[in-house]
């Protein structure tokens, strides 16, 4: 019914144009403060910081100890601000990195590298290497890899699609060099029996080995990978609700982040920052008022391809579905050497998400400007929005370098960061959930690129 009226909202609105009968209502800065207010004076930014020391001391890698003590923790803490916590047990495959890696290829040293990628298979294999650009399946056309090592570059296609198209050609390895400086650190995003040996190396090194090609050369490589396995594990998303205190307008607001990492790395930024931010929101909202529920999540399992997402998003009732008006998602949002924030949809086009991020950005950020928007996947927002629902991922960009490294840790984290993150969120959360404002009359800041006036939705 509500997604049938708002359609229609939107269809007179784009119709309509800026006419005075869509036209949003006046802002009332004072008095959004004074609501901010309530919300932003009650974080306390060196509680998310200790949340962060606490998950970062070791990884929290899906369907491990590390991520079963990070769930332990977290549900400690919802308990310990008086929420009823629901785990949401699912199942995912655990992975043994390989404990040999090895390339050779004549007249060349690998200096850093090669990596291999998650669920990527144990073989060695002595060839040629045949180049196939970004390894869409029409990049094969005319190249005869049967038996060969496939030289890839990454972009546009996911590693497992660039993989499996390779097998399916009939190559017997792939190479991917990176787009940009760094190393890969990669997924394949779940175990395939069809996949063959595959590793990735730097940008420069798959242009010295393509400009070879190209010259016409031949290039034989030994690729050896040793030890990797696949496992069934389980992996846990957490949950908390707020129950609205006051008369309920029956709407669902959903904050998330993700309280896994990748292997290797302590994630204090990707993605502990994101998980103690929900966390003392979630302290915060405890106690206030609101007329609206609010659902605090932390997914499992975001690193292999956002599981703990699709899990929730496929449990999730028809009936919280309708009533769930956002899905705030924060994941990187405390480091030093990350850029400004920004929200980022699974479709680029904003949302009430990002409309409200950007309302309370413009009262609260540090430069008083809106907080921008932008087109991105690649976190737990994904399956809301896949489904229908407006979701916003905060973080902030150009990320950091240190993203999926060891070297992701506590001391990288800012302080000035956090709160500014855990002040926005919050209070955009709080312009949905107080009690006493109409439902949704909410954001006062046009948003860039408008084609409608999203203050005229309406969700009841
Ligand atoms: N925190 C990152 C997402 C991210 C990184 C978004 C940089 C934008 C810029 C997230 O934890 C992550 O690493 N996601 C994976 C994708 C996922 C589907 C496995 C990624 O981006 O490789
Ligand atoms: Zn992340």
């Amino acid at each position: 019914m509500r997604k049938t009226a708002l359609s229609i909202l939107l269809a007179v609105s784009l119709f309509f144009g800026t006419t005075a009968v869509w036209a949003a209502p006046k802002a009332n800065l004072q008095s959004d403060q004074a609501f901010d207010n309530k919300i932003v004076k009650r974080i306390k930014v060196e509680n998310i910081y200790n949340h962060i020391a606490e998950l970062s001391k070791s990884p929290r890698v899906a369907g491990t100890e590390g991520e079963e003590a990070a769930v332990d923790y977290i549900k400690d803490q919802f308990e310990s601000y008086g929420y009823k916590t629901e785990l949401q047990a699912f199942d995912i495959y655990s992975y043994t990195e390989p404990s040999l890696i090895e390339l050779s290829v004549d007249g060349m040293t690998f200096e850093s590298g090669p990596n291999g990628f998650t669920y990527g298979v144990n073989g060695e294999v002595t060839n040629e290497l045949v180049y196939v650009g970004l390894g869409a399946s029409d990049d094969f056309e005319g190249k005869d890899v049967e038996g060969k090592i496939a030289l890839i570059q990454r972009g546009t296609y996911s590693f497992a699609e660039k993989v499996s198209n390779a097998a399916a050609e009939g190559a017997s390895a792939v190479i991917i060099y990176n787009n940009t400086d760094g190393v890969i650190n990669g997924t394949l995003g779940e175990p395939n029996d069809e996949y063959v040996p595959s590793l990735a190396i730097t940008q420069a090194q798959g242009l010295a080995l393509k400009e070879r090609l190209d010259k016409g050369e031949t290039v034989t490589a030994t690729l050896k990978v040793e030890g990797a396995k696949t496992d069934q594990a389980t992996s846990h998303n957490v949950v908390a609700t707020k129950e609205a205190t006051q008369k309920s307008t029956d709407q669902l607001v959903l904050v998330g982040a993700h309280h896994d990492s990748v292997e290797g790395a302590p994630g204090a930024n990707d993605d502990a920052s994101g998980t103690a931010t929900v966390l003392e929101l979630a302290r915060v909202f405890a106690n206030a008022p609101t007329d609206t529920d609010i659902r605090f999540v932390t997914f499992g399992a975001e690193e292999n391809g956002l599981l703990g997402s699709y899990e929730f998003v496929e449990r999730m009732t028809e009936e919280d579905y309708d009533r769930t008006v956002g899905m705030f998602q924060m994941d990187m949002v405390g480091s030093k050497d990350a850029g400004p924030l920004i929200m980022y949809t699974a479709d680029g086009e904003k949302n009430i998400v990002t409309d409200l991020g950007a309302s309370a950005g413009a009262r609260l950020s540090e430069t008083g400007e809106a907080t921008p928007y932008g087109w991105e996947g690649r976190s737990d927002h994904v399956p809301f929005s896949e489904i229908g629902l407006p979701a916003a991922l905060f973080i902030h960009a150009p990320v950091e370098p240190w993203y999926h490294s060891p070297e992701d840790t506590l001391e990288k984290i800012s302080l000035d960061k956090l709160k500014e993150v855990s002040n926005i969120v919050g209070a955009a959360v709080y312009q949905v959930a107080r009690p006493d404002t109409p439902a949704l009359e909410k954001a006062k800041v046009a948003p860039k690129k408008v084609d409608y006036n999203f203050e005229e939705r309406e969700l009841e």
